[in-house]
């Protein structure tokens, strides 16, 4: 562990799918892979920064340096951040389920032939991303969110930017052209308040080095004014 631009400061960042129990063997999750919040998290511990890195079930290996807290539904995402905080920077990368089953059945739902199916009433999950931004007394300083976009792009995600109160968010267009969701490269927007940078296509590793090397800029900024 040498030091860095980010030596000192703590980071949380979110990756991967959420698993949202519906009984003990099924459960409702998503195709995230969890690639660019793992690699943002590598990005910013070879910076120095002291990351934890909180994500839902991948195939993604564990990146050097990091401390992974892994979990399974939106809540316990919630509840492992709370407990990381506090933090100078939450990355919210994850792709957490927007909704659960209200009531989790404790034994296996079984087919009893009646055709009767189960009615699953759905509930919805805290927004972990708006949590952190609107956090009364451990906001971290900088709070990054994504928005995955298949049409408008920067209009929907500067709305989404002002809706939960983060400072960026992270535009990805994934309409499925795109080949973004589960592959290797993302092309992607940085936006923040009355400002939007527009990135090449990029790997989803060049994309984590190049936010995360702004963050330690925005870090150094911040810390002399
Ligand atoms: O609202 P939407 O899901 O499109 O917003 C995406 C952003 O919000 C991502 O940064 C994602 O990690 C975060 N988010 C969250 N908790 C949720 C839903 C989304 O942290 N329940």
């Amino acid at each position: 562990t040498g030091s860095g631009p980010l030596t000192g400061k703590k980071a949380i960042v979110t990756s991967g799918p959420t698993h949202e129990p519906i009984d003990p063997v099924r459960y409702i999750a998503n195709r995230s892979s969890g690639k660019q919040g793992h690699a943002i998290a590598a990005s910013l511990a070879k910076l120095g920064c002291d990351v934890t890195l909180v994500s839902g079930p991948t195939q993604e290996p564990a990146p050097n340096g990091v401390d992974l807290i892994k979990i399974e539904s939106a809540r316990d995402m919630l509840q492992a951040c709370e407990n990381a905080l506090p933090a100078d920077i939450a990355v919210c990368a994850a792709a957490v389920a927007d909704w659960r089953v209200d009531i989790e059945a404790d034994q296996k739902l079984k087919k009893d032939g009646s055709g009767q199916m189960p009615d699953l009433k759905l509930a919805e999950n805290p927004d972990i991303l708006a949590t952190l931004s609107q956090h009364k007394d451990k906001r971290p300083s900088l709070v990054v969110g994504f928005a995955a976009e298949t049409e408008k792009v920067i209009e929907h995600a500067t709305a989404k930017r002002e809706r939960k109160n983060c400072d960026w968010i992270v535009a990805n267009d994934v309409s499925p052209s795109t080949g973004t969701f589960g592959g290797n490269e993302n092309t992607v927007h940085l936006i923040a308040k009355n400002q939007c940078e527009d990135w090449p296509r990029l790997c989803k590793s060049e994309v984590a080095d190049r936010l995360a090397q702004k963050i330690a800029d925005h870090m150094k900024e911040d810390q002399e004014h």
